[in-house]
């Protein structure tokens, strides 16, 4: 079994947006901006986007984070990315998700400028990615992707099966897979035998929510496992959506958490970022 160290290739794509970035200012007189807004209180995502504004300290961007109360409008949140989208500082907006009940999400992301959509959640960077157009990808899945590429991990042909149908990792995740010529298979919370099909699976990537839903018994010897998911358990440390301990044994491929795919999650942030400031109009 290896690990696939998420954080050590996270710390060199870091490495390499920094040199990048600092060729950008000398050549173009550029910095990438990112532009984050973060509503409510919720404490997941103030950490989240505390890791985001770090690391765009330590590549060289210029980060701002927009915090409003829960009880902010629809309206005035429109009104803020409109005003980042005409700024031509910002090449990057980020609304964390989840918002407050009474906001349309979708809504909200149709108002990002799909040129600063640096987290691919705009319906016109998702239909891009679905034809295989170059555009601007969901960070999770193409953090997942990158760790596989990193590793030598082939993809065409293989029987994949990833757990969680969400619009933030696991559709973008099947499209990236599709387009890489696996043979996909999505299961969710209405999937009948959930381990029929990650048992046919070459690879699984997992990303509910829920604690070690994924058992020894449900994945095959030689197995490449990737889990998404990030939760605290009673005792206060992190645990993914594997059971890690027991599933590890079968794998030949496996990522940790933490330490696997939350850190690739901020480097493709900053990947997508420094992509947009690449083709700013100046
Ligand atoms: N909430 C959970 N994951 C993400 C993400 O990748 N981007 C944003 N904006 N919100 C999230």
């Amino acid at each position: 079994m290896q690990l696939i160290d998420g954080k050590s290739l996270a710390n060199k794509i870091y490495e390499s947006v920094g040199k990048s970035v600092e060729i950008l200012k000398q050549e173009m007189n550029i910095v990438p901006g990112l532009a984050v807004i973060l509503i409510g209180d919720d404490p997941a995502s103030h950490a989240y986007v505390k890791m985001k504004a770090k690391a765009c300290e330590k590549v060289g961007f210029y980060s701002i984070t927009h915090h409003m109360p829960d009880s902010i409008s629809q309206d005035e949140i429109i009104g803020t990315i409109a005003m980042m989208n005409d700024n031509p500082r910002i090449d990057g907006i980020l609304v964390q998700l989840p918002l407050p009940a009474h906001i349309d999400t979708d809504k909200i992301i149709e108002v990002i400028d799909p040129k600063k959509d640096v987290d691919g959640f705009h319906p016109y960077n998702v239909g891009r990615l679905v034809i295989g157009l170059d555009g601007f990808v969901a960070c999770t899945p193409l953090g997942v992707m990158r760790m596989l590429e990193a590793y030598d991990i082939s993809i065409q042909g293989k029987n994949v099966c990833i757990v969680g149908a969400s619009n933030i990792v696991g559709k973008p995740m099947a499209s990236l897979l599709l387009n890489a010529n696996a043979t996909v298979t999505i299961a969710h919370i209405h999937t009948k035998d959930l381990k029929a099909h990650t048992l046919a699976a070459d690879i699984v990537i997992v990303g509910v929510g829920v604690p070690s839903l994924i058992k020894e018994d449900m994945i095959k010897q030689g197995v490449i496992v990737i889990d998404i998911g990030i939760n605290r358990i009673a005792n206060g440390s992190l645990v993914g959506d594997v059971d890690f301990q027991a599933v590890s044994k079968k794998c030949s491929y496996i990522t940790p958490v933490p330490g696997g795919v939350g850190p690739m999650t901020i480097a493709t942030l900053l990947e997508n970022t420094l992509k947009s400031a690449k083709k700013r109009e100046t």
